[in-house]
């Protein structure tokens, strides 16, 4: 029997949905009181099992909320089939913790929270490259030891971007706006490499190079590499963005990572196991001006023996898109996810997401990834 705790919201509420952890603000009750939703919310902040997830589903459960942290798989959406179902959202735009295929199976829409995440986590991004490069949290240890003892030439020699090259693998929503941060604010030219051309991208940062010209100053330029190594050889500072399947499993490994300038700086905030993590251990501990800024990590919550020791690696707990309005955003997309579907309604399908956080959110479920195979309706503006 769990011992986890759960708080009910709307205990009249003739429609039962399941949400396994916490969720920041109110307006997602708010969405699922108005479906007519009982919202039971686990308190616990472990990470619920399988068990404990179907045990929570009971004999009637309309829809659930679950975290990345969580194996949504056959077992889950074969039980929450068996308890009447019909909706399922991920408290996340990433979904490599579902087996969508499993729930399309048993004809469950998945959900998840895209559009509200891309500016926060590339600003993560941006400060885990900064954090890496001037040696920030080494150098805050440093202040607080109280071994600070005057200004000299050689303290804390760091890493320059201005002018440089920034690299990115992966130029989806997240990576492309980390790019376009590094490119202007730092008149970096930039490399990417996607299986996807990003024309958008390309002409964006073109552009900007074009106006760069007409105040006299050197323009920009935008490459997109034939391969991950090529970004990997050419970059001094690479952020990865890709989404995690088994292509992209230890995508970074010894031999990647051998490739790489000496004095390269290296950023994750996509999923853990892109890079081998004991791989990278082992690089940072012969390569010292190689620096590091990982937001995620591949057994998290644990890190890889040695990873800790490191004083060029700068850790941070999953927090890339932890800020109130993404955060509070995430948690009005997933309800509604949820409660359009449990009402019937059809599927937004415009790239624009933000509506749904407005005061008239249309009448649809924001994000449903398998809405073409189920055959949901596409909502018509
Ligand atoms: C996501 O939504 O996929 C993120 O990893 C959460 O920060």
């Amino acid at each position: 029997m769990s011992k986890k705790t759960w708080r009910t919201h709307n205990p009249s509420g003739s429609r039962r949905v399941i949400v396994t952890k916490e969720l920041p603000g109110d307006r997602w009750l708010q969405i699922l009181t108005d479906a007519d939703c009982k919202v039971e919310i686990c308190t616990s902040p472990d990470i619920l099992s399988t068990e404990e997830i179907k045990e929570a589903f009971g004999s009637r459960c309309d829809g659930a909320i679950g975290q990345l942290t969580e194996e949504w798989g056959e077992e889950l959406f074969s039980a929450l089939k068996a308890a009447g179902g019909k909706a399922y959202s991920n408290y996340a735009v990433g979904h490599n913790n579902v087996n969508v295929d499993a729930a399309t199976k048993e004809g469950i829409p998945v959900g998840n929270t895209p559009g509200v995440l891309t500016e926060t986590t590339a600003e993560m991004a941006v400060v885990l490259s900064f954090a890496a490069a001037r040696r920030v949290v080494e150098a805050d240890r440093f202040m607080r030891a109280g071994s600070f003892h005057g200004w000299l030439p050689t303290l804390f020699l760091g890493e320059l971007f201005w002018r440089k090259t920034v690299g990115i693998i992966g130029a989806g929503r997240i990576g492309a706006a980390y790019a376009r941060m590094m490119v202007e604010g730092h008149k970096m030219s930039l490399i990417y490499y996607d299986p996807y051309r990003n024309k958008a991208l390309e002409d964006y940062v073109a552009a900007y190079g074009e106006f760069l010209k007409t105040r006299g100053e050197q323009p920009v330029s935008c490459g997109r590499a034939e391969s991950a190594d090529e970004v990997l050889r050419e970059a001094d500072l690479v952020s990865l963005h890709p989404v995690l399947d088994e292509t992209t499993h230890h995508l970074i490994n010894r031999e990647r990572l051998s490739v790489m300038k000496d004095h390269a700086i290296l950023v994750n905030t996509s999923r853990g196991p892109v890079i081998d993590e004991e791989a990278l251990v082992a690089h940072c501990e012969k390569h010292p001006n190689f620096r590091v800024g990982l937001d995620v990590f591949e057994d998290e919550p644990a890190m890889k023996p040695g990873l800790a020791a490191l004083d060029n690696v700068v850790v941070v707990p999953h927090i890339a898109s932890a800020t109130i309005w993404t955060r509070e955003g995430m948690a009005t997309l997933a309800a509604g996810n949820v409660a359009a579907i449990l009402r019937g309604h059809p599927v937004w399908q415009e790239g624009d997401i933000l509506p749904f956080l407005g005061d008239k959110p249309p009448k649809a479920a924001p994000s449903i990834v398998n809405a073409k195979e189920l055959g949901i309706r596409i909502y018509a503006t």
